[in-house]
């Protein structure tokens, strides 16, 4: 039935096999098959639809542009779209929330935003390691996976994966205290490193949320002991969490941040490295690539920023996350008693590793059978991953929180 992709794609596919059917359309929330099948999509690409498939609004700006010969691909030379983009993003996301910061357009992936990040923060400090968390996940390029943590991806890389020391994220261990102990020992054994790297929540580490005393911690310990503060935004950023950044819940500013997935409104490929002024010391193509100015994702962002701010998104994605966390606690936890969740915004996680962290995936499959997209994170895939677009009706939200029930119910009923 898949020939044509069995045959002449790579091995590496993957999502694929987990949802073996053909997609061609999508709206909103919804996908739908080449023969019309109707899919609930609680993955939206791995948080790169927030703003939901084919939104209108945003689609109209972006058809607009394309119908007018204006420029698609420009290097990094300076254009309308861009301005417009720079422009939007200071006015109506940075100066509101008191942020200042550069704006550095990174190749289209998130990846190589982390690696420009780490680039920056060694070029600045003038040292070579850094700090990650285990369960991180920042990339799939030599430099961001050296901070990524699962065994599975480590093992593509192929050669050491080095200058990386890893610290236990919030909720393991006593995180900070280990913080503390490998920086302030002289004989700890870890030089001091250039930056801290994290990700507020741990999307594919499982749905681990940071405490705001942790996040906070980790701020002065960076501000005292002169470490740069990377915040990893590319999946819990764009309004996710019920803010436009998931940082703003602590009332801290990293030193840098990196920016993906969704900030291009409509699913194109974007990624910007957010830098504080001081910071922004690279020369003149140090960090060079030729697609940093697709001009689509410029005209999406800006209208994807429109969007979140006259949609109030933030606000959105509060109300929605009630429905979603009362739902699984009142439906789904019930179903067994060593089921447990995690989450904020419209991210959530629930944990099937007290049980068998092998459920997880069943209910993945269950979902599918029933015409839901939805994906499995964290140590040994334990966690089934709830991240619909943002603009998910609630009726469509509601549908999808039902279909999870009856397929958690059905593998606990296999499982007995
Ligand atoms: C937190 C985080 N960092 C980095 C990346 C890498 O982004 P990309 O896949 O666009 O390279 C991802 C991708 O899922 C991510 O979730």
């Amino acid at each position: 039935m898949f020939e044509v992709f069995e045959n002449t794609e790579s091995k590496v596919r993957s999502y694929c096999r987990k949802y073996p059917v053909e997609f061609n359309k999508a709206k909103n929330a919804e996908l739908f098959s080449v023969d019309g099948e109707r899919y609930i999509d609680f993955l939206a690409v791995a948080g790169s639809m927030n703003y939901g498939h084919n939104n209108p609004e945003i689609k109209a700006k972006i058809m607009e542009y394309l119908s007018e010969d204006n420029v698609i691909n420009a290097l990094d030379m300076y254009t309308a779209a861009k301005e417009e983009f720079l422009v939007t993003f200071n006015e109506k996301i940075l100066k509101p929330r008191q942020l200042d910061y550069k704006v550095m357009c990174c190749g289209p992936t998130g990846t190589n935003a982390v690696e420009a990040a780490l680039k920056l923060a060694r070029k600045n400090t003038q040292r070579s390691g850094v700090i990650a968390f285990s369960g991180a996940f920042h990339g799939m390029t030599l430099g961001s996976l050296a901070m990524t943590t699962d065994r599975t991806s480590r093992g593509g890389a192929g050669v050491p994966l080095a200058n990386v020391t890893f610290a236990p994220y919030d909720g393991t261990l006593d995180s900070i205290a280990y913080l503390k102990w490998i920086l302030e020992d002289d004989h700890s054994g870890v030089e001091k490193p250039a930056a801290i790297f994290l990700e507020t929540i741990q999307a594919e580490g499982g749905i681990n949320v940071a405490s705001i005393e942790w996040l906070k911690e980790i701020r002065k310990i960076c501000t005292e002991q002169d470490i740069l503060m990377v915040c990893d935004e590319i999946q819990v950023g764009n309004g996710r969490t019920g803010h436009f950044f998931s940082f703003e819940r602590a009332g801290i500013q990293p030193d840098m941040v990196v920016v993906s997935k969704s900030i291009s409104g409509f699913g194109m490929p974007m990624a910007l490295l957010l830098i504080r002024p001081d910071l922004d010391i690279f020369r003149p193509a140090e960090h060079n690539g030729t697609f940093r100015g697709n001009q689509l994702s410029f005209v999406g962002g800006t209208a994807g920023i429109n969007y979140f701010v006259e949609h109030q998104v933030d606000t959105m994605v509060q109300e929605k996350a009630k429905i979603v966390e009362q739902f699984i606690k009142e439906e789904i936890l019930p179903l067994d008693s060593r089921l447990s969740y995690r989450g904020m915004g419209l991210l959530w996680g629930i944990d099937f590793g007290k049980i068998n962290p092998e459920l997880a995936l069943d209910a993945v499959h269950e979902c599918f059978d029933r015409h839901m997209i939805i994906e499995v994170a964290g140590r040994k895939d334990c966690v089934l991953k709830l991240m619909p677009p943002l603009t998910i009706s609630e009726d469509t939200l509601k549908e999808g929180l039902a279909i999870i029930k009856e397929a958690v119910t059905a593998i606990l009923k296999k499982n007995n």
